[in-house]
């Protein structure tokens, strides 16, 4: 199992650290445009092989995706972050560019690879990933909505004074701060509704504090977060090569489903050794369902600016 990671910032080498600390790899390829950086990162990371006690081999490549020959799964991390006050959306002027070239250069020397596609405005940068390379649905993959439901979990959490681990609950939509929706009403404490221990208001709270879980960290770190999104990707990496067949709200190609065609956006599926194996269609509340329509309407917005840059 070959796994590349391009961008070897503070996302991607979280990321690369959480793949091997997990120890179901063989390889992991660092990428970077920075002159060597990507090489420092993977040097550093492979002096904790021997503390943390694994044994998949990390190495860094400056630009070169040659060294990333025969992928079976790529994670594009590269871009720009937000700074404090900055939406998602306003890094698609220098992030579009780099998606599409990066993944062009991907697939160039893994055509059979599974892309996960990280980089801001995330389900634009899958779309404009899926129009660039011609991959079919099921091997592209936008990852937002495992990060958001962790973030929504760990709300969740904290609002019922109990670890993270009794909670199951999902964020669909857009990966943004308006388009997100977190599923309060199917959300669980041990296959309790949550709904049985909070207040509407507490749970409204909750929902608010999850959609600007992002931008909460931004304005304390002065940049994007990194351990969470780097743990969440890893989470999808994991279930892809090990194929496990878990579910993750993730962002797909629509062709229908949920009403919805033409985009990227964040529902459940199922990850196992294809990619998506399969997209999950839930019964959604009627205020659910119209959340998601309102998401996807902002989503497509953002696209349409990708029309106008000329790059679909
Ligand atoms: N989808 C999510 O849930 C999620 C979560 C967190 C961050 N992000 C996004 O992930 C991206 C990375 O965030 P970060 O905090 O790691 O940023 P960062 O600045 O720490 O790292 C980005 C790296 O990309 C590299 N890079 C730039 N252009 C490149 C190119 N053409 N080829 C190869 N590498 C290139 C940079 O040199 C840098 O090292 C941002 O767009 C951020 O908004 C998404």
């Amino acid at each position: 199992m070959k796994i590349t990671v391009v961008g070897a910032g503070a996302v991607g080498a979280s990321c690369a650290e959480y793949i091997a600390i997990k120890n179901f790899a063989s390889e992991v390829v660092l990428v970077d445009i920075k002159e060597k950086f990507a090489e420092g990162k993977a040097m550093d990371l492979m002096q904790t092989a021997s503390l943390n006690g694994f044994d998949t081999r990390i190495s860094g490549s400056t630009n070169d995706y040659s060294k990333t020959a025969n992928s079976d799964i790529a994670v594009i991390t590269s871009g720009i972050p937000r700074k404090t006050g900055m939406t998602r959306e306003e890094l698609i002027g220098i992030n579009a560019g780099i998606v599409k070239t990066v993944s062009e250069n991907l697939i160039k020397y893994s055509p059979n690879v599974i892309l996960i596609i990280v980089s801001n405005p995330m389900d634009t940068m899958t779309y404009l990933a899926y129009k660039a390379t011609g991959l079919p649905k099921n091997r592209i993959i936008g990852m937002g909505g495992a990060l958001d439901s962790a973030r929504f979990k760990y709300r969740l959490s904290e609002a019922l004074d109990c670890p993270a681990s009794d909670i199951s609950a999902m964020v669909i939509g857009g990966h943004s701060d308006k388009g997100m929706v977190p599923l309060t009403s199917l959300a669980t404490r041990n296959s309790i509704r949550v709904s049985e221990f909070l207040s509407a208001e507490r749970l409204d709270q909750v929902k608010q504090d999850t959609k600007v879980g992002g931008a909460t960290l931004t304005s304390m770190l002065g940049t994007s977060a990194w351990y969470a999104p780097g743990a969440a990707v890893s989470a999808l990496v994991h279930t892809i090569a090990c194929n496990q067949h878990k579910m993750f709200p993730c962002s797909v190609m629509l062709d229908g489903e949920y009403g919805l065609t033409d985009l990227a956006i964040g529902v459940p599926v199922i990850l196992g050794k294809n990619g998506v194996e399969k997209i999950v269609k839930i019964e959604l509340s009627s205020d659910e369902m119209s959340q998601l329509k309102l998401s996807a309407e902002g989503v497509s917005k953002t696209n349409d600016t990708l029309k106008d840059m000329n790059l679909v």
